[in-house]
């Protein structure tokens, strides 16, 4: 596919001796068709050529060579506008359909690891954990689109002294619960119950605190009980993953670093920077401007969160040579990750690996109930919200459609798909309201409204009797302003998915995805998609089945399934 934004940048260069490279990062694309296809904002160049914007503007105009596929160039204020021949952009567009879409290669030699979902054995999977699971996931597919080699782990909560808790909580009055029958719930009231017992009997906490040790010493009781944890733990998690559809290359947890500690409290000794404190040994990082210092190891000998993330950046950094980690929490996790980043500088591995570590914080899920807290919050249950989901969806399918086939299997993919939308809907900082009217409101800007619209291109291609052969589509056909809209959004695709990865921000894509489906619904109620003129249908229909491709896509990477109908 010709690379407009590389040939423009090619021929401003040639005029002003600045690397095409550079001066392609400045090129924008106009919001307003009359300005153009492609926008240079000269202000950029102002300080380098000692002149005002519009000047540089005026100047550069008068001497970049008009070639193909630049028809037109124009000023305005600042800004140099350029016009793109419309049938060339639309050929290189559909082509690139028709030889199969959004392969690309920017990403190519490089390794990326996620680390997401990471929900905590023996507690629920609660909606915080739904959106890493919702926006690592999404990252994941998207960096792989790109082509980087892609690792997502799933870092397990399966260590730390609320384990001892558990362990002893178990031995005290383990036969009273019926932990097969549903685990996470009966688990969590062993833990409440240990936890009270805690506070008014020293013995038992003293014993608790020395379970997590025995644990890590690798006692063979303690071992056995915490794995049938992490088993039956496991299992409930791994229904919400098939619901989500939610896979990881790696499901190395806390405890696998249990081995790999001594190392990383070897080296920071080191240092000479790991220092005691109260029995318990310690990093400052007051000198970086982080007041709360690192806790390494505990009074009694046992590790701590952090000391396993730590171990955890070595390993990673030595077994997949890391370009970027990245780390999706909620932003109740900066302070740890800051820490954490700050102290792996002293782990003796290259700049490389420190520079490349990124906390990808996220907000509050807010139901309509309240703040729902990342940390304590286990009101809603995660699985039973999901099949909420799915049953809202299929009342509201049964309404609209009652005689449609496979409405089981079509209320998964809308319910599933308006949850996992809404998670991607809006920049991933922001706190996110989740109110189910909203969330599967068919023409709102959701998951199912793009569900909606694929729906249609796929029924207007079998209203016309299939997909015509692309040799022909007349592309002159395609030259309205709903067209062009369309195409040129088609044509951008890749660049969306770049800005995806720049920003680690999957809701750019969300956002593109709507905008798409929108300038769809405006190209089908302008324009005749089935016509008399048999080459302008062809022309439209296979633009339709564009759209179809690109929207299926495009949802595929954010984890959201396209029905064939709804
Ligand atoms: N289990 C943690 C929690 O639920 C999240 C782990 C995130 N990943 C990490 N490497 N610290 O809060």
């Amino acid at each position: 596919m010709l690379k407009f934004k590389k040939i423009i940048a090619e021929e401003i260069s040639k005029v002003t001796n600045i690397k095409s490279e550079e001066l392609e990062t400045y090129i924008e694309i106009p919001k307003e068709t009359n300005n153009g296809d492609y926008s240079f904002p000269c202000f950029r160049l102002a300080k380098e050529l000692k002149k005002a914007p519009q000047i540089i503007a005026t100047d550069l105009k008068e001497k970049i060579k008009i070639v193909e596929p630049i028809t037109k160039i124009e000023v305005i204020g600042g800004y140099l506008n350029f016009f793109i021949n419309k049938e060339i952009l639309a050929k290189e567009t559909l082509e690139e359909i028709e030889n199969g879409f959004g392969k690309s290669e920017i990403g190519k030699g490089k390794n990326i690891v996620i680390d997401y979902s990471a929900p905590n054995i023996a507690k629920p999977f609660h909606i915080g954990h739904l959106r890493s699971t919702v926006i690592g996931g999404a990252l994941y597919n998207i960096y792989k689109q790109l082509g980087y080699n892609v690792t997502g782990i799933n870092h397990l909560g399966d260590y730390g002294t609320q384990f001892g808790k558990l362990i002893e909580g178990y031995k005290l009055w383990g036969n009273e619960y019926d932990i097969k029958k549903d685990p996470i719930e009966e688990l969590t009231k062993i833990y409440i119950r240990i936890n009270e017992a805690c506070k008014n009997d020293e013995q038992i906490l003293e014993n608790c605190r020395n379970n997590f040790k025995k644990l890590e010493d690798g006692d063979s009781y303690c071992l056995k009980i915490w794995k049938e944890f992490k088993d039956l733990s496991l299992k409930e998690f791994q229904k919400v993953y098939d619901l989500l559809g939610s896979k990881f290359d790696s499901w190395n947890g806390e405890a696998f670093y249990s081995d790999k500690m001594p190392e990383v409290i070897q080296i920071l000794e080191k240092t000479g920077k790991l220092v005691e404190s109260q029995g318990a040994k310690i990093i400052n990082l007051e000198d970086k401007g982080i007041n709360t210092p690192c806790i390494i190891e505990k009074s009694n000998g046992s590790t701590t969160y952090a000391t396993r993330d730590l171990a955890a950046i070595l390993y990673r950094a030595r077994t997949y040579d890391f370009d970027k980690a990245l780390y999706v929490t909620s932003y109740e996790q900066t302070l740890h990750f800051k820490q954490v980043f700050e102290v792996a500088k002293l782990l003796g591995i290259d700049e490389k690996y420190t520079n490349g570590l990124e906390h990808i914080s996220f907000g509050m899920v807010l139901l309509p109930t309240g703040k729902m807290s990342t940390r304590e919050g286990n009101v809603v249950k995660l699985n039973d919200l999901l099949n909420e989901a799915i049953s809202r969806a299929k009342q509201i399918i049964e309404q609209k459609n009652p005689n449609l086939e496979n409405k089981d299997e079509i209320a998964k993919k809308v319910g599933i798909g308006a949850v996992i939308f809404n998670d991607l809907a809006n920049g991933r900082v922001k706190d996110e309201i989740f109110d189910w009217d909203t969330i599967l409101n068919f023409q709102g800007e959701t998951g199912p409204y793009i569900q909606y619209t694929y729906v249609r291109t796929q029924s207007v291609i079998s209203k016309a009797g299939g997909v015509p052969s692309f040799e022909n589509v007349k592309l002159n056909k395609l030259l309205d302003e709903y067209s062009i809209k369309i195409i040129k959004l088609i044509y951008n695709f890749e660049d969306i998915l770049k800005q995806v990865t720049d920003n680690n921000e999957p809701s750019i894509l969300s956002r593109y995805l709507i905008d798409l489906a929108k300038a769809y619904s405006n190209f089908y109620n302008e324009n005749k998609i089935i016509n008399d003129d048999k080459e302008t249908q062809d022309a439209r229909v296979y633009l339709t089945h564009a759209v179809g491709e690109v929207l299926r896509l495009g949802a595929n990477l954010l984890g959201i399934e396209m029905p064939d109908k709804m």
